[in-house]
């Protein structure tokens, strides 16, 4: 290089220098350049959190949104609501019907570039008091009769907007339940707890393959899934689940996913069979998601870690979830159950546990948010689908 070239390179690197140096506020502008979790994941994966409409999306003013309304909207491309699709919130009276909360969730949505995950439309838990009044005196066709009523009418009031319904929530019994077995040693639905699985004791089959029936015709594009906790790795209650779905497949019934909900505590240990068991359900066709994702830690009195290595702990079981997630292209939506822990349901409902969220409750990201981040950012090049199994 001649002596003027070398000048006149070392000229516009020095400008180059001083354009980035004056871009360089513009460029830290938070949402803007620095990285979040739904631009790093990998075009074929949600990146959720669940959210609840009537708390924590009312009010929304898309021009002045809350600390909480912003990161949800910048860190994620999918909602769950937490609460406002669920039967008590969406029919608290025989066919009267209250979308409130639920549509605040898809107007936030819309207005934020994120998809709706539905949750849910059969479950245990969360349905109104006139169904628990009613449902010991109903036959069978009275269960189906109501249940059908209630899903035309949740999933044809959001047709077209929600991408993943769960459809049967919780179904089977918990395994260290001493009624979870039937006299053959099979692990039962939940027949005695589940209303309508109630209603329908003599055939429950029958009423969970129509539930899906109903609501695929109510709404044909969304994807329909079983949920469930203790569901991650391969053991009794995913057998259970495993030849519950291959039977509905052979009933041609338009079961599309099984959804794991993810809710760990550190005192358990991480199951490594998780991809193992997403990879059975995937091979029977089915999509497969990480639904509600927390990872549970002691704490004290102030919501802190007792044990400051539990952090690093939880960024383990964050990201261990979402490496098995990535790894099964048939993975199509990682969600966490709230992000921060200022939200999160569980310092309510299980004692001396809390710390489960990504966020710290005053929002600053934890070690867990970086290591989900990185994992996505590291998925494949650029934003890309996955590779599809056996290819
Ligand atoms: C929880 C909500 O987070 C709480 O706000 C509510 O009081 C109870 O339900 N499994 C599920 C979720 O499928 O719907 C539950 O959500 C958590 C466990």
């Amino acid at each position: 290089m001649t002596m003027q070239r070398r000048i006149a390179v070392l000229a516009a690197v020095t400008a180059l220098s001083a354009t980035l140096v004056t871009a360089a506020p513009a460029l830290a502008t938070p949402g803007m350049s620095s990285p979040t979790l739904r631009k790093e994941a990998p075009i074929d994966l949600h990146i959720g959190s669940a959210s609840w409409g009537a708390r924590d999306l009312t009010p929304y003013d898309p021009k002045n949104p809350t600390q909480y309304q912003q990161i949800l909207s910048t860190q994620f491309n999918s909602i769950t609501p937490e609460n406002d699709m669920k039967w008590d919130a969406t029919e608290p009276a025989p066919g009267v019907f209250d979308f409130t909360g639920a549509d605040a969730v898809v107007r936030f949505a819309e207005a934020n570039h994120m998809a709706v995950r539905g949750h849910n439309l059969l479950w245990h838990n969360q349905n109104p008091q006139w169904v628990m009044d009613a449902y010991k005196s109903w036959t069978c066709d009275q269960a189906k009769a109501v249940l059908k009523d209630h899903i035309t009418t949740v999933v044809g009031h959001f047709k077209g907007k929600i991408y993943q319904w769960d459809v049967a929530n919780e179904i089977f019994h918990d395994t260290w339940d001493p009624n979870a077995y039937d006299a053959n040693g099979q692990l039962r639905l939940r027949t005695d707890q589940n209303p309508f699985l109630y209603a329908c004791s003599s055939d429950p089959v029958g009423l969970l393959e129509d539930a899906f029936r109903w609501a695929h015709a109510a709404d044909p594009n969304a994807v329909l899934f079983m949920n469930d906790y203790a569901v991650e790795g391969i053991n009794t209650k995913t057998d259970a689940y495993y030849a519950l779905a291959q039977k509905m497949l052979a009933d041609g019934v338009p079961l599309g996913g099984f959804g794991a909900q993810g809710h760990l505590d550190l005192d358990y240990g991480f199951d490594n069979s998780l991809q193992a068991n997403f990879e059975r359900f995937a091979k029977l066709g089915l999509q497969v998601a990480i639904t509600e994702a927390d990872v549970r830690v002691r704490v004290d009195a102030n919501g802190q870690p007792i044990n400051p290595a539990d952090v690093q702990r939880q960024a383990d079981y964050y990201g261990r979830m979402l490496q098995a997630c990535l790894n099964v292209p048939q993975c199509t939506s990682f969600t966490v159950w709230q992000y921060t822990d200022s939200k999160s349901w569980v310092p309510g409902v299980f004692p001396g546990k809390g710390y489960a969220t990504p966020y710290t409750a005053d929002y600053t990201p934890k070690p867990a948010y970086y290591t989900l981040r990185n994992l996505l950012a590291e998925a494949t090049p650029g934003r890309s689908p996955r590779v599809p199994m056996g290819s």
